[in-house]
């Protein structure tokens, strides 16, 4: 499917997501958010796919926020509609079932820094600003910001970026858990690049179940989360890849995993 506001290419088992509207910064209005939608449920039942990069076209950013112009005349009720369409969108991308990555090479403001919290890795360049300046527009995050930020960053950090709404570099994002790892600028493809190489060579069901374990796991008491990393570890076992990945080690020689 083609898309107006998305490029979209394929390199082996690696899925590039970027989106496209440098002009606007890669604001997310609703038909981006619609198309993010369509593009990520494709990318789950691809059995090609192993691995997404999701990135913003152009130099300044990676998302900008929400299309403020579309805020400006919206009423409550679309604004709660965009609300839910948003937060099904990044819902979708935290529980895909593969790892996401996030290229985050200027703004993450807004929607964007809330995209890139429902990705699994996000991976900075050392210009990059994150933040949640909503209060500026005398609103508050509404793609899951303020339930994300909590859980990545703990309170005080995330009523410190909502309240004041001041964006944060790269290093201090850093600093929070934000961000898994800062790179200098002109090293930012060649890293994510490396990190979704190494996640395409991985075993695909052992991905599903530590993603499942961890993003929804973590959320569930701990006796539930343990029966369900119980029950993800049993179901890997029967994977082709387990046999491969366990005969490999004890071969002394390089596993291949076909994601069977
Ligand atoms: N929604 C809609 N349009 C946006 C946008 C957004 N969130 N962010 C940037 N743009 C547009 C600008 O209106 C401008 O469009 P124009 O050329 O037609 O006037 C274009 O993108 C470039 O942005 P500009 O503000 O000129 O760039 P800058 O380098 O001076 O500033 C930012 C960059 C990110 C600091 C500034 O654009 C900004 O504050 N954006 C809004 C961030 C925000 O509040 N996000 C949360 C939204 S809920």
């Amino acid at each position: 499917m083609s898309f107006d506001n998305l490029l979209i290419a394929d390199d082996g088992a690696i899925r590039s997501i970027t989106i496209n509207r440098p002009d606007k910064l890669n604001a997310l209005n609703g038909q981006t958010i619609a198309e993010l939608h369509q593009a990520f449920a494709e990318a789950r039942t691809e059995e090609s796919v192993r691995v997404i990069i999701l990135a913003g076209a152009g130099p300044k950013a990676f998302v900008a926020g929400a299309d403020i112009s579309e805020l400006d005349t919206a009423t409550p009720v679309q604004m709660r509609d965009l609300s839910r369409a948003g937060q099904d969108m990044m819902r979708l991308v935290e529980t895909l079932g593969k790892p996401v990555i996030a290229r985050i090479q200027g703004f993450a403001l807004g929607g964007g820094m809330e995209l890139a919290m429902a990705c699994s890795l996000r991976i900075a360049s050392d210009q990059a600003r994150m933040g949640q300046p909503e209060i500026n527009l005398g609103l508050l995050p509404g793609f899951g910001g303020t339930q994300r930020l909590v859980r990545l960053c703990g309170r005080s950090a995330a009523l410190e970026l909502c309240l004041l709404g001041t964006p944060i570099k790269a290093q201090r994002a850093h600093e929070l858990g934000l961000v898994q790892q800062v790179v200098a600028a002109e090293s930012l493809d060649e890293t994510v690049n490396a990190v979704a190489q190494q996640l395409a060579r991985s075993a695909p069901h052992a991905l599903r179940g530590i993603l499942d374990a961890i993003i929804i796991g973590a959320d569930a008491p701990l006796e539930v989360g343990l029966s369900y990393e119980t029950q993800a570890f049993g179901l890997c076992a029967a994977s082709e890849d387990k046999a491969e990945g366990t005969r490999a080690f004890l071969e002394k020689r390089k596993p291949e995993f076909k994601g069977r």
